[in-house]
């Protein structure tokens, strides 16, 4: 039988598990770290997960119309995913981006023919990002104000439900499937909050003792006046800690039972890290990830337990960055 893909909807999800035994004997681990590899994706991220599932329920409830034109916010992976998909379906795509996302988003959100905006060329955002500073949630507003009357649909991601109800369906089921139920502790970063509320959720009701775990930022991660260099991890955003207001729609706050901080050097480091051990290159919440499974995999409580951590895209992603400049001190 011939096994030929018609779309590339076709080769979204079933994305692999690997176990990173090169890691795991280095650190001399007696747990088990499985890492759910979302660069298998057709363009290379989990975000090609929600990006499909939104758009299909906006077709569906009739809400996104043939002659619309696509939008969202996004630091990029959603971003390209959708104008991938969009590209396939033959929408018109445009994304609002914030500047210092790395070149490589831009290019390849060009290549499929979407068009990208800067955050700091909308004057609603700007007022906001004025008032709150670079708050995702609060931009979602001032987008709304600013495309109010024109013919776009909105894919929201942080709002949207179709986001974390494509991880119940689709990330959970896997995870269940190809470990054979055998899941102790379930790491996952917090950008919309899609990714854990949804594969948590599912986990949890396949076997309500599996630990939850969310990652945000350290404070000392994010770009300020004072510190204009640093650089960020792409696409998470803290959930803990923060004004009520700030949290996104999407995180479900029951779903986890624990979280923990990673700086963005610290990302890097267990990113370079795992590229030597294990011959994968991933990108920076990847590497918070690996930070996070690691730091679970060394308590003594832990031994003997499967830790199954979700790395949301490729380091490729991130070569105009410092991550893999071997001349940039993480340690
Ligand atoms: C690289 C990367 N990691 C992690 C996340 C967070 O995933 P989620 O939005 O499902 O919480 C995102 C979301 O934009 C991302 O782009």
């Amino acid at each position: 039988m011939s096994k030929i893909y018609h779309s590339i909807m076709e080769l979204v999800g079933h994305t692999p598990l690997l176990e990173i035994h090169g890691f795991e004997k280095k650190h001399n681990l007696k747990a088990k770290i499985l890492v759910k590899l979302e660069y298998y994706n057709p363009n290379q991220s989990v975000k090609d997960r929600i990006a499909l599932a939104m758009i299909e329920d906006g077709e569906k409830s009739g809400k996104l119309k043939k002659d619309d034109t696509i939008i969202e916010l996004t630091s990029g992976n959603t971003g390209i995913g959708l104008a991938a998909i969009a590209a396939a379906k033959g929408y018109p795509f445009r994304v609002y981006i914030q500047d210092q996302v790395s070149r490589e988003r831009f290019q390849v959100i060009h290549a499929f023919g979407g068009e990208t905006v800067k955050v700091t060329e909308v004057p609603e955002i700007v007022e906001s990002m004025e008032k709150y500073g670079a708050d995702f949630v609060e931009c979602v507003k001032a987008l709304e104000k600013a495309v109010q009357g024109q013919k776009v649909w909105f894919a929201d991601q942080t709002r949207n439900s179709a986001n974390p109800e494509i991880h119940f369906r689709t990330t959970g089921p896997e995870i269940w499937e190809d470990t054979d139920g055998n899941v102790d502790i379930f790491v996952a970063n917090v950008g919309t909050g899609g990714t854990l509320s949804g594969t948590g959720n599912f986990l949890k009701s396949k076997n309500p003792d599996i630990q939850v775990i969310g990652i945000q930022p350290t404070p000392d991660s994010f770009q300020t006046p004072e510190n204009p260099e640093q650089e960020e991890i792409t696409g998470v955003h803290p959930f803990e800690n923060v004004e009520e207001r700030f949290i996104p729609a999407n995180l479900d706050r029951n779903v986890y039972d624990d979280w923990y901080e990673v700086h963005t050097n610290q990302a890097y480091a267990a990113a370079r890290e795992v590229a030597k051990t294990d011959g994968i290159l991933i990108g920076a919440s990847s590497g918070a990830a690996i930070h996070v499974a690691l730091q679970l995999a060394e308590k003594p409580e832990n031994a003997g337990k499967t830790i199954v951590a979700v790395l949301p895209d490729t380091g490729l992603r991130y070569l105009s960055t410092n991550m893999f400049n071997e001349d940039f001190q993480v340690e």
